[in-house]
């Protein structure tokens, strides 16, 4: 049992991405290799080499990336020394085999590599996307996002549900897991800027070179739909939730954002290579297919984290209870995190003690972002939800009508945009069962008693 050395991780390397690509290491992902090893950051690195750090940072991912695949182990910059010490590998762990010069990959590669490699320089602009360090979980819908995008060859994906549940995160995760898949990735964030002419101009501007022509802003979409045709893109708006109006029922346009709807519905319609993905909030008709045959679109809802892992983080005591409190609050984990603080700063550190008040407690945060969802109903909505916190069981439509003066369209409407809003939750028992999800009840049955 020898302790590795960073010349047998150099090879290990040297070997994965010969297998991967058909070319050895270069100086750069030997350097980045190294310097991971010693535990440098990036921005050293950066500095020592004097290349730009995002640069190598992006080497960094997809080399780690591959270690992870070949290990199966979640391996990054932070653990990558302690994982492969643990793991004793000894060099030449992999053996290569050649048939008639073709490759024989196994299983973990047929994923990335039933496309062919990219050959033309890859652009990114993640800027706006936020650095994913810590990860946890959420192999299920990483698995389902790859089976979408390689295997189906979806054009248009919606990453849905309540804010805080982890959507852009998972995103951000798939994209630094598969750099090398596209030769264009752009994450816009329609929180910052929503005006689509300029997002355009910025998208092509960054292609002008190779498409050897300028920008006619009367062409902008003629343009960009040719740009996805001619290459291999992954393009990610997050916050789509901001182009639709509020005080209505989920998921309708406003008026200056109807531009969007129409490019959005002409990614659906038209032959490309590309991919995009929207994050939302609240889903809208065009994320829907209902005849899955022949529209390339579908919805991944997340319904939160289930591993306690990501509470361990916080130093809680009493571990054993984090799935309690997990459940608590649905699994969100922004409520997660401030419950956490909450615990530490009041409660000692102790989850036991938290569970034990028997309430489920809204911190001010939380409850600020639940009046954010609150302001954005339609009056229809309000009333409903007003009358569903006066339950604390789920209760059937019928039951629901009778202690209403509203129309049934109105209810159903109502229902639909609620749902469409991951506010309230279905049973499908022997009748369909309504209910508000816990942490909104909770919300609104103050709002109840403060009137
Ligand atoms: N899989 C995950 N592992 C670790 N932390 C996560 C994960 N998903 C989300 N988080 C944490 O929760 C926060 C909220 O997640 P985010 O993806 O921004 O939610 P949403 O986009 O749905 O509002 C993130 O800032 C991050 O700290
Ligand atoms: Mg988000």
């Amino acid at each position: 049992m020898g302790f590795m050395d960073v010349t047998e991780v150099l090879q290990i390397a040297d070997e994965l991405v010969f297998r991967q690509t058909g070319k050895h290491l270069d100086d750069l992902q030997e350097t980045v290799i190294k310097g991971v090893w010693e535990d440098k950051t990036y921005d050293k690195m950066a500095h020592d080499c004097e290349k730009s750090e995002s640069h190598l940072r992006n080497i960094g991912y997809k080399l780690l990336h591959l270690f992870s695949e070949h290990l199966d182990e979640d391996i990054n910059k932070k653990n990558f020394r302690s994982t492969l010490s643990r793991l004793e590998l000894t060099s030449s762990p992999i053996i290569i085999q050649h048939n008639n010069n073709n490759f024989n990959f196994c299983n973990s590669y047929e994923l990335n590599n039933h496309q062919e490699k990219n050959i033309n320089p890859q652009i990114y602009d993640l800027t706006l996307a936020p650095v994913v360090n810590y990860f946890y979980g959420k192999e299920r819908e990483l698995k389902q996002l790859s089976h979408y995008i390689f295997k189906q060859n979806l054009k248009l994906i919606s990453v849905l549900g309540l804010s805080g549940i982890g959507k852009t995160y998972l995103v951000k995760k798939f994209v630094d897991l598969n750099l090398d898949q596209f030769e264009l990735i752009i994450w816009k964030n329609l929180k910052l800027t929503n005006d689509l002419s300029q997002i355009m101009t910025d998208i092509l501007s960054k292609n002008i070179n190779d498409q050897d022509s300028q920008i006619y802003s009367d062409h902008q979409i003629d343009q960009f739909l040719n740009l996805l045709k001619n290459k291999r893109c992954l393009i990610i708006f997050d916050h789509v939730q901001e182009l639709f109006i509020k005080e209505k029922l989920a998921g309708q346009f406003q008026e200056q954002f109807k531009n969007y709807q129409d490019l959005f519905n002409l990614i659906k319609e038209i032959d490309h290579q590309s991919h995009v993905i929207l994050i939302s909030d609240e889903q809208c008709q065009l994320m829907l297919s209902l005849d899955q045959k022949l529209t390339p679109v579908k919805c991944l809802e997340l319904e939160g984290l289930t591993n306690p892992e990501f509470l361990t983080n916080f130093n809680l005591k009493d571990e054993k209870n984090l799935l309690n409190l997990i459940n608590l609050y649905q699994g969100n984990y922004n409520y997660l995190k401030d419950i956490a603080y909450l615990i530490k700063d009041i409660f000692g550190g102790k989850v036991a003690e938290f569970l034990a008040e028997n309430e489920l407690i809204l911190t001010e945060d939380i409850k600020a972002s639940l009046t954010e969802l609150f302001n954005k109903l339609s009056p229809i909505e309000k009333e409903i939800v007003l009358k569903l916190s006066q339950y604390d069981q789920p209760i059937t439509k019928q039951e629901l009508k009778q202690n209403f003066n509203l129309s049934l369209t109105d209810l159903i409407n109502g229902l639909q945009s609620l749902n469409r809003r991951f506010l309230i939750k279905y049973q499908d028992q022997e009748k369909l069962l309504f209910s508000l999800i816990p942490v909104f009840q909770k919300y609104v049955k103050t709002l109840v008693t403060m009137y």
